[in-house]
């Protein structure tokens, strides 16, 4: 082994050098306070706005519905929560949907609405590939449906939802639709007419941007109760001092993004379609998890029969390669992820998933190395198990 091999893009991604350098100017030299009024406010105002423009064309919608947050999961939190409650006081109902597979920034916010707030929720189920069915979705919406969130693509198994078909079946009984499009941000279009949703949540670590900054688009007239109160920042929906040289990388960082989208995608489309046919192939009872051709272009994600997927996380890093597993180990057992256990495995499988999530700087050889090391540990460990 040469170098350590980085398949861990879904947990998040290195910061594009080119970002680096369009922040660094707004640490020490402009470091002023978008909200003040002198000069060096102006400034940084100036940057702020940018910001908010280069973002907003990508997204292809106005800049005032660019809202900038701390992360992917505050983003969601305002969503869910702003949305529900402003809606439930203009007394258009107190019901939302979700789908079975969010991420825990969506699912746990949905029920805390339900246990601290008094709504209802349902939670979609998902078939077999994880992947949440408009008819499905129509069936649960009601008249008092106020908010639907499905996510674009899943972080475990990087199913892509048929999120326009869904923001339409929602919108046709009057629900606001919000979509976490963290994962997609790095890898699918983000055009907000064309997906058709009312808000989308990102996340700049997963698209080569810096951590601790993000974003919710919500469509103009999408009333929004602020989760964060205090100063009038964001045109009153989320206060706190701008952090300028986050939200200027994360501009940068999308700008980027979107001008590579799909050269990325296709180069890392044919590293997948690799491992994950060598890796079929190699591996006696494995599977796929997710969708086979409606994924994520950097996700293989896998289950292996009568393995531990913590266990195998170990093997692979001492072998040189980091990835993940959606098995955690609570209290000293493991335990599947919400994600692994909405797609009702049986008990030799569940354990045993692992993710693989490629990036922009994953070489072939990284894929060959990683082909050429995981049957061995894989066969290795179960003779081991016994
Ligand atoms: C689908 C999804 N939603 C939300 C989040 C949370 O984003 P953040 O880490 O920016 O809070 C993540 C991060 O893993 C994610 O994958």
């Amino acid at each position: 082994m040469t170098k350590p091999i980085y398949l861990d893009h879904a947990a998040t991604t290195p910061v594009d050098p080119e970002v680096i350098s369009a922040m660094l100017p707004y640490f020490a030299e402009e470091y002023g306070n978008p909200s003040s009024v002198h000069m060096w406010g102006q400034r940084a105002q100036h940057a702020v706005k940018s910001g908010r423009e280069k973002i907003a064309a990508v997204l292809n919608c106005s800049a005032d519905e660019i809202i900038f947050t701390a992360c992917g999961s505050e983003s969601d939190n305002l969503a869910i929560r702003g949305a529900a409650l402003t809606a439930r006081e203009s007394g258009r109902g107190s019901h939302i949907v979700v789908s079975a597979m969010e991420h825990p920034a969506v699912l746990n916010t949905a029920r805390s609405l339900r246990d601290q707030d008094g709504f209802e929720l349902t939670e979609l189920g998902v078939d077999e590939h994880g992947m949440t069915s408009t008819d499905d979705l129509s069936n649960a919406l009601r008249s008092d449906t106020v908010l639907v969130s499905i996510m674009y693509a899943n972080n475990e198994i990087g199913v892509i939802a048929p999120i326009a078909e869904l923001a339409k079946a929602a919108h046709d009984q009057g629900a606001i639709f919000h979509t976490d499009a963290v994962q997609a941000g790095s890898q699918l279009p983000l055009d907000i007419e064309a997906l058709g949703v009312d808000m989308l949540s990102l996340g700049a670590h997963k698209f080569y941007g810096p951590k601790g900054v993000g974003v919710l688009y919500a469509r103009s007239g999408t009333a929004l109760q602020p989760t964060q109160t205090g100063g009038n920042q964001e045109a009153g929906r989320r206060a706190g001092t701008h952090n300028v040289p986050l939200i200027v990388g994360m501009a940068a960082a999308l700008e980027i993004t979107e001008e590579r989208r799909n050269r990325d995608g296709t180069r890392m489309e044919a590293l997948r379609d690799r491992l994950i046919k060598r890796i079929l192939e190699l591996v006696p009872d494995s599977r796929l998890t997710g969708h086979r051709t409606e994924r994520l272009p950097n996700n293989a994600s896998f289950v292996f029969a009568n393995i531990d997927g913590n266990e195998l996380l170990m093997h692979l890093d001492l072998a040189g390669i980091t990835a993940s597993s959606g098995s955690a180990c609570k209290t000293g057992s493991p335990e599947p992820s919400t994600v692994t256990r909405s797609l009702r495995l049986s008990q030799r499988w569940e354990l045993g998933s692992l993710r693989l999530s490629l990036g922009r700087y994953t070489a072939s050889d990284d894929i060959d190395y990683t082909i050429s090391m995981l049957p061995d540990i894989i066969k290795r460990m179960r003779a081991e198990n016994g």
